[in-house]
């Protein structure tokens, strides 16, 4: 039987964004803006391009600047419009038309688990992505659609992961798994063992680190009920994932692409300086200028 349909994603936003005070003390860090677009919209788009049609954003105090954003903004419209401002106009549209959102609120910030659980009513009974924004990722194939088509093979959960130096493991998930041949290469998919959240360096069983994308099927909901608080005292998805391993087969897929962390100072540095060399319209101006200054 081919694996059912994935036609939902789901963004936990609600998370306080201790990491990038004082800019996200009065705005959600998913609204801060990589060149000219907010980190969340990257998600979103990642999400549409690999043929997902419904997001759920799950939001907590002080996120409304994301519904904005993803709302009609008839006023904004209204003046391009008289201004014949057509071009500004079209990329305005184009983020309301983007895609259907809705909206769930996670009151309090109890952890990623407690985030995806608020989803399960909108969800529903059927398999679902989660994206977490602040994981930026720059891929010939959308991440997702990559995760979507082992997803589709082995009609399994599927989690994102990447190769970290060992001294970074404590700041991820951590999955301990073997290799499954798959498509004629060796080292990219995993059958996990077992995964463990932000693990110390000295007892984490790989460097392969969990990065903000999955593909999961909805008896997680089941195991996030199960868990008791993790590490930091949050309700982990790492926690659930490894409930859930006792009772089906869970994968990991070693994508392909270039990840940043942009809710990481040094990382948003990074994602804004290479987007906007990759731009048409900022691309030569800004390398000239970069070239020039004295490092
Ligand atoms: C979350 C997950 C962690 C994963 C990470 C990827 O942690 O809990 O397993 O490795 O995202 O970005 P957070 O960064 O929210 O602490």
């Amino acid at each position: 039987m081919p694996a059912a349909k994935v036609r939902k994603a789901v963004f936990p936003a609600a998370g306080l964004g201790t990491r990038f005070l004082p800019a996200t003390k009065a705005q959600p860090k998913e609204m801060l803006p990589v060149v000219d677009k907010p980190i969340i919209q990257y998600g979103v788009e990642e999400a549409m391009h690999s043929g997902i049609q419904n997001i759920i954003i799950v939001t907590g105090r002080g996120k409304s600047a994301i519904e904005d954003h993803f709302d009609v903004s008839f006023e904004l419209e209204h003046l391009l419009e008289s201004r014949g401002k057509k071009d500004l106009l079209g990329i305005v549209r184009q983020v309301s038309d983007m895609i259907d959102v809705s909206y769930i609120r996670q009151k309090e910030a109890l952890g990623l688990g407690h985030a995806v659980l608020r989803a399960q009513e909108l969800v529903g009974p059927e398999p679902f992505a989660v994206v977490l924004a602040d994981d930026v990722i720059e891929a010939e194939t959308p991440c997702i659609r990559q995760l979507l088509d082992i997803y589709e093979f082995f009609g399994a959960p599927v989690l994102a992961v990447m190769e970290v130096p060992p001294e970074s493991i404590s700041s991820y998930g951590c999955i301990d798994a073997e290799p499954v041949s798959h498509n004629g290469s060796k080292n990219k998919v995993f059958r996990i063992r077992d995964l463990v959240e932000k693990p110390k360096q000295s007892e984490a069983p790989s460097n392969l680190a969990i990065i903000g994308r999955y593909i999961l099927t909805p008896d997680i909901f089941e195991s996030i009920g199960k868990v008791e608080p993790g590490a930091g005292g949050e309700i982990q998805l790492t926690d659930a994932l490894r409930h859930l391993l006792r009772s089906r087969p869970i994968y990991a897929f070693k994508f392909e692409g270039t990840r940043y962390d942009a809710g990481d100072k040094l990382g948003f540095l990074k994602a804004t300086v290479e987007f906007a060399l990759q731009r048409h319209d900022l691309g030569a101006p800004f390398r000239e200028y970069l070239k020039n200054l004295v490092l």
